[in-house]
């Protein structure tokens, strides 16, 4: 809801544009959702430390910072391109379902929140396989800044007073949560400038910081995560976290009109659905003209032809998620999701003049909907190295479940399975076998950090939480910059699409606004369906790196808050 009304408080520019300009730097940026956790990765960037060192420092700090979706007890994606000649990897760092966890855990229980949701937690085991790869200063000094933070408290903004507020009238029945997130004492509620101090958060970080991974894997931490699995019947053990292993993986790699692209491989959808979507729209011309970036906005970018393709695409390239994406070791993904003759195949499919019903695509399936929260940020040095990373706690605040006495909370990704086996109904359940729950499996994720990149060089990091909406955000922000001209803040600002295939309606932030009630109308008499609504799509922290000049321009999505900090 929070986003909802942010977006419309803000509303988006004519035609998308905001007049503001990204934020330049030429030494180093951050970007990201909460300011004093951009601040910390800058200050890390500032001390000679490279872009995994100042993204390991913005993860823990956004953990303290942004609760709802910072975190260590939940896990993500993290791109890195090197620089110096070598090729960008993913860090994959996705949570595991537990060893007891079987197929069927699920079916006749619909909770989001509570123990039983809790998949095993990546993110420590990904920030330390990251820094132990690439990293440069001691892992000691990229976790205390958020020990600090943690420990001294630090004040509670507009967006973070209104979203622990938020968690605390809707989740009374989980006592530590109403605990550690508890108004200062004498106050029904948090107010900006109020100071939120976490003190076990503050310890369970210092262990980290001193013992690394292990302290969280396999020390005193996971014997208190396994006693609250324990007491509440989650099925997390001690074997389960010492078994926990973060992987590095070859990203998807695609071509878009001259430019590289790579995100995430499986067990993320983003880099295959991403990928075979810009293959399928390479094949139309977008815009009139190649438009050099910054100019502004093509006039075609709205037009209902431009908004039909795109619409068109997104919905096979979604259909294909459904029934063929899960985890790699478990399940065969085809190879041919992202060749060029498969988006020449699917291209030819589809009609210009109208809307294809999904049914027809595969009538046996369809897909929920999904919250929004989740947090990416984007990091670049003055190297040229550069981070894209997503984590999340799936929805906001994750599990709910806090372990008693460490101040973090747990995930409740064991919700990205596909509950019910062999069971798809119209009302959102998927039962398709490529993303059933198996013990030690990883269930599949839309995250997509993007490192889109010319000659080598990076040259836009971005990404976005939003559930399956994200590799969508990553499409719109991508097509703003290559198709249709527009600067980073600008492509950040745009009004963003989405359609997943099923609900077979599209989402549109400028629904409901006067410059596209014609296009509107237009494609609704080409048979597409729209959601009554804009939402806010996303919260894409991006940068752009000038391949002339090497000058960074940041843009911290404004639709939940940010900042750029850069040097
Ligand atoms: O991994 C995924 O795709 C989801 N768990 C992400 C959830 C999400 O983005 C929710 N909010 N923004």
């Amino acid at each position: 809801m929070t986003l909802v009304v942010l977006a419309v408080a803000i509303g988006f520019g004519p035609a998308g544009l905001a007049a503001e300009k990204p934020l330049d730097a030429t030494h180093g940026m951050v970007v990201s959702v909460s300011p004093p956790a951009s601040d910390a990765g800058l200050a890390i960037l500032r001390q000679g430390g490279n872009a995994v060192d100042a993204a390991v420092a913005t993860a823990f700090v956004l953990a303290v910072t942004w609760p709802s979706a910072g975190n260590v007890g939940g896990g993500g994606f993290m791109m890195i391109h090197p620089g110096r000649g070598q090729g960008p990897v993913c860090v994959e760092y996705r949570e595991t379902a537990p060893a007891a966890a079987t197929p069927r855990m699920f079916e006749n229980d619909p909770r989001m929140d509570g123990h039983k949701v809790c998949g095993t937690p990546g993110t420590v085991a990904g920030l330390a396989l990251a820094h132990r790869t690439y990293g440069k200063l001691a892992w000691r000094d990229l976790v205390m800044p958020a020990v600090r933070l943690a420990r001294d408290g630090f004040a509670v903004d507009r967006p973070l007073a209104g979203s622990l507020n938020g968690v605390l009238a809707k989740s009374r029945q989980f006592a530590e949560l109403q605990r550690v997130f508890a108004p200062p004492s004498g106050k029904a509620k948090w107010q900006p400038g109020d100071r939120l101090v976490q003190p076990e958060l503050a310890q369970s970080l210092d262990r980290i910081a001193a013992g690394g991974p292990d302290a969280f894997y396999r020390g005193p931490i996971a014997g208190r995560i396994a006693a609250e699995m324990k007491a509440g019947g989650g099925l997390i053990t001690c074997r389960d976290l010492a078994a926990y292993r973060a992987r590095i993986r070859a990203p998807i790699h695609g071509t878009y009109r001259g430019y590289d692209v790579f995100a995430p491989p499986p067990p993320s959808s983003g880099g295959i659905c991403l990928v075979q979507m810009l293959n399928v729209l390479e094949h139309f011309k977008l815009s009139e003209d190649p438009a050099p970036q910054g100019r502004g906005q093509s006039p075609s970018r709205w037009s209902p032809q431009t908004m039909h393709l795109v619409i068109e695409t997104m919905r096979r390239a979604y259909c294909d998620r459904a029934r063929y994406l899960g985890d790699p070791d478990f399940t065969a993904i085809p190879p041919h999701l992202t060749a060029k003759d498969y988006a020449k195949r699917l291209a030819a499919q589809i009609d210009p003049a109208r809307a294809t019903p999904s049914e027809t695509l595969a009538p046996e399936i369809t897909l929920a909907s999904e919250s929004e929260e989740t947090t990416h940020f984007s990091v670049v040095d003055e190297k040229g190295m550069a981070v894209a990373n997503t984590y999340t706690l799936e929805n906001a605040f994750g599990s709910r479940v806090m372990v008693r006495g460490t101040g973090f909370l747990l995930n409740n990704e064991m919700t990205d399975f596909n509950r019910a086996p062999g069971r798809t109904d119209r009302k959102g359940l998927i039962g398709t076998p490529a993303n059933l729950v198996a013990p030690g499996k990883r269930m599949l994720s839309s995250q997509t950090p993007t490192l889109v990149c010319r000659d080598g060089r990076p040259v836009l990091v971005t990404g976005s939480p939003g559930g399956r909406t994200i590799i969508n955000t990553v499409l719109s922000t991508i097509l703003q910059v290559v198709d249709f001209g527009s600067d980073v803040r600008q492509a950040v600002d745009a009004p963003r699409l989405h359609h997943q295939w099923f609900p077979d309606r599209a989402g549109f932030e400028g629904i409901g606004r006067p410059e596209y009630a014609a296009t509107i109308e237009r494609l609704r008499a080409m048979g597409h369906r729209f959601e009554p609504r804009a939402s806010g799509q996303g919260d894409a922290h991006s940068i752009w790196i000038d391949p002339k000049t090497g000058r960074l321009w940041g843009a911290a999505d404004k639709r939940i808050c940010g900042k750029a900090s850069g040097y």
